[in-house]
């Protein structure tokens, strides 16, 4: 992420220092950087010259930076991008802050830590701000910006203005588990599992009924294994923890067990498919009435997923549907989704779940339920 991150800083123009506590990872950095600016003057989306430039802008820290962080002192900005653990970033951002200057901004691109947790290591705390990049950071537009509880008040808009400045689509997202995105997006993995669990489908015809029924460019499966279930998991249960347990974010134990096994998706060759050389690819059943009920109820979970984080303060509606199809490509807003369905039928859909399972996870927001009542539409 932090090679990522770094060229779309030098794209904008930035100098950008890059530095690593892991020998030989700044020098990896340089030649991944190199390698992909080469496909992009192959493809004609950079001149060999503006590609040359936007590598000249970045300098390598080849040392393992350890506790001396001065490489860093000049700087306008620092990102963090390193391992996601709480007190390592802590550290660091307590060794940072003696050698910034005073007007310098501290930033983190944690996934699934609070911002107030890894910014409150500092005894200057409030320069600090969550900047949270989606992978890869060159090609996803999306940025959320994350100030905290103890941030100065000009410091998140002067983060979000920079974003923009760097052609990217900053959204606002309260310091909340998952922020936007990966709280939103739970149910797309959660509730396809649920499927899966309950014997409803196998993973391919759940998987066949997203992408044909919603025009999600990967199923809930594919892109499990595309991501690693390692990392999947991780972010689910991390969510799920940080709710204090609500049901509706429940890991499943299919895959707790899938991780267990060692299959983590493609990186290891197994994962919900099997990736080897000759292995059988599974047929969807394309039942189309299965199909589309399936979809409908995974889509309903998900707009729940959304009101709920307007209603409770995590994000503006515009900045939830931005955030979703600019972060993850969803093919169009939950919100504006939920208006062309019609909130009554959203509400229709969850009130039946609800009423069959008698679970906790089904339980429709309370601002859908507000809104179908006074006849209300998002963006109206
Ligand atoms: N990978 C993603 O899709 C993604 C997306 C958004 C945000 N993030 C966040 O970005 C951060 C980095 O994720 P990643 O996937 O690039 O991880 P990574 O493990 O690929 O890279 C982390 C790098 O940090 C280095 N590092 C570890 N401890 C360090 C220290 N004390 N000082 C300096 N460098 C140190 C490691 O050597 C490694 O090169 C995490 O906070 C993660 O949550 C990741």
């Amino acid at each position: 992420m932090g090679s990522g991150i770094a060229r779309v800083a030098a794209a904008a123009g930035h100098d950008v220092i890059i530095a690593d506590a892991v020998a030989g990872a700044t020098q990896r950095s340089q030649a991944n950087l190199a390698k992909t600016m080469d496909r992009e003057v192959d493809k004609g989306r950079y001149s060999r010259d503006a590609a040359d430039e936007v590598m000249s802008r970045i300098k390598y820290h080849w040392e393992p930076i350890g506790d001396d962080l001065s490489p860093f002192r000049h700087c306008g900005l620092v990102i963090e991008a390193i391992v996601e653990d709480l007190e390592t970033k802590r550290t660091l951002f307590r060794r940072l802050e003696n050698v910034v200057t005073a007007d310098a901004i501290l930033a983190t691109n944690t996934s699934s830590l609070s911002v107030a947790s890894i910014a409150s290591a500092c005894e200057v705390s409030g320069r600090v701000v969550g900047i949270h990049f989606f992978n890869p950071a060159p090609l996803m537009p999306l940025v959320e910006v994350i100030p905290w509880l103890g941030g100065e008040m000009t410091i998140a808009p002067a983060a979000y203005a920079l974003m923009k400045q760097w052609n990217k689509t900053p959204v606002l997202a309260t310091d909340t588990p998952g922020f936007i995105v990966n709280r939103i997006a739970r149910p797309f993995y959660g509730e396809s599992l649920r499927l899966l669990d309950e014997g409803v489908a196998d993973i391919a015809t759940i998987d066949w009924a997203m992408k044909t029924f919603g025009k999600f460019r990967m199923g809930p499966f594919e892109l499990m294994d595309f991501i690693g279930n390692d990392v999947n998991y991780a972010v689910t249960r991390s969510v799920f923890e940080a709710m204090f347990f609500d049901p509706r974010y429940k890991p499943s134990l299919t895959q707790k067990r899938l991780i267990e096994s060692g299959f983590f998706g493609k990186k290891t060759g197994r994962g919900y498919y099997d990736y080897r050389a000759g292995a059988v690819v599974p047929v969807p059943s394309q039942d189309e009435a299965l199909g589309r009920q399936m979809f409908d109820r995974v889509l309903a979970m998900l707009i729940n997923e959304a009101v709920d984080a307007v209603f409770m303060g995590v994000a503006s509606p515009e900045d939830v549907d931005l955030a979703m199809t600019k972060g993850v490509n969803y093919p169009k807003g939950l919100l504006a989704w939920a208006n062309e369905i019609g909130l009554d039928t959203v509400l229709g859909r969850l009130q039946a779940l609800y009423d069959e399972y008698g679970e906790d996870r089904y339980r429709p927001s309370p601002l859908l339920r507000r809104m179908v009542r006074d006849k209300q539409r998002f963006f109206a």
